[in-house]
């Protein structure tokens, strides 16, 4: 049984009976192969029906599979939309067929009405935090910092870059000096980080990274040592997620600080999902998710430790 799309009325539905289509980005980073596992296991203990669909990075392949869910007519579609913008023609589809749209993790520039609800961080926000923290360490000597952002187009980057400049705008002493997409991965935070390095005197005049996600910081870290340099010392590391490998590199004292990013989107999710389908209950637009600081002082391997079985 799925809802009928003919008739395009939420009537009253049990969880166990849902169909849900699962647009997710590709697996780029740990956090995003965390998010899957958990979306996964999310669905298997509410007994929903998870179609899943890895699109590889690309924003055609999530509309095709998005479309290929409104074609098996699916009670609801869950996207990680890699991109802010050019989602407007398939979520109007969607819409034509009642079928309510969750976007998970990343926001898009669409009119709201052509979705249910978004389950996202204030990615502004989570930025700001990882200046605010920058701002405060280095007190009042000249510092500058690299930037690798995430992909771009991305929410997440266009954010996260946003909130770290809003961070730093009063402190004259802290700049960015050079900003490029490593695109969310390790491999191509390795690599921009050692172009960095290259051009920043052979890293000795960087002071700090600031990486908008762990695992490109995981692949900076990386090319600083290569470089004979001792990163978490002479060059600060900053990002966001708080992935076990960042907790690992803060023990080591390789890493400073990170901002947590749950990859437990799905769980509100189909908590917002089935409350609207079994009783009409309209979410919020935005359910917003939790951003907390931890520095290398919080007992790196004890979070480490913390973080098993959530997905990692
Ligand atoms: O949209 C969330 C971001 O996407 C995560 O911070 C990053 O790791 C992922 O790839």
């Amino acid at each position: 049984f799925t809802l009928s799309a003919m008739t395009g009325l939420a009537t009253s539905v049990s969880a166990a009976s849902l169909t849900v289509g699962f647009s997710q980005i590709g697996s780029e980073s740990g956090w995003r192969a965390a998010e899957t596992t958990v979306t996964k296991q999310e669905a298997e203990k509410r007994g929903i029906d998870l179609k899943f669909a890895d699109a590889q990075q690309k924003q055609e392949n999530q509309i095709k599979a998005i479309r290929g869910f409104i074609a098996q007519g699916v009670d609801a579609i869950l996207i990680a939309p890699v991109v802010a913008t050019g989602w407007d023609a398939v979520l109007k589809e969607a819409k034509e067929e009642n079928i309510p749209v969750i976007l998970l993790d990343r926001e898009i520039e669409s009119p709201k009405d052509l979705y249910l609800t978004a389950v996202t961080s204030d990615q502004v926000h989570e930025g700001k935090v990882a200046g605010d923290w920058l701002v405060k360490d280095i007190g009042s000597k000249d510092c500058k910092v690299v930037e690798l952002q995430g992909t771009t187009g991305s929410s997440p980057a266009i954010n996260r870059k946003k909130g770290f400049e809003e961070a730093i705008k009063a402190a004259s002493n802290i700049k960015i000096v050079r900003s490029q997409t490593g695109d969310f991965t390790r491999t191509k935070g390795k690599e921009v980080m050692e172009s960095f390095i290259k051009a920043e005197g052979g890293g000795k005049d960087i002071c700090a990274v600031y990486a908008h996600n762990d695992d490109m910081a995981v692949g900076a870290i990386q090319a600083i040592k290569e470089a004979g340099l001792k990163p978490g010392t002479d060059i600060k590391i900053v990002s966001i997620d708080a992935v076990p490998d960042i907790f690992q590199a803060m023990a080591k004292g390789e890493a400073n600080a990170t901002v947590e990013l749950t990859p437990n989107m799905a769980g509100p999710a189909f908590d917002a999902l089935e409350a609207y389908l079994k009783d009409k209950k309209e979410p919020p637009k935005w359910i917003q998710t939790e951003s907390k600081l931890f520095t290398a002082n919080d007992d790196p391997m004890k979070v480490y430790e913390s973080k098993k079985g959530l997905g990692y």
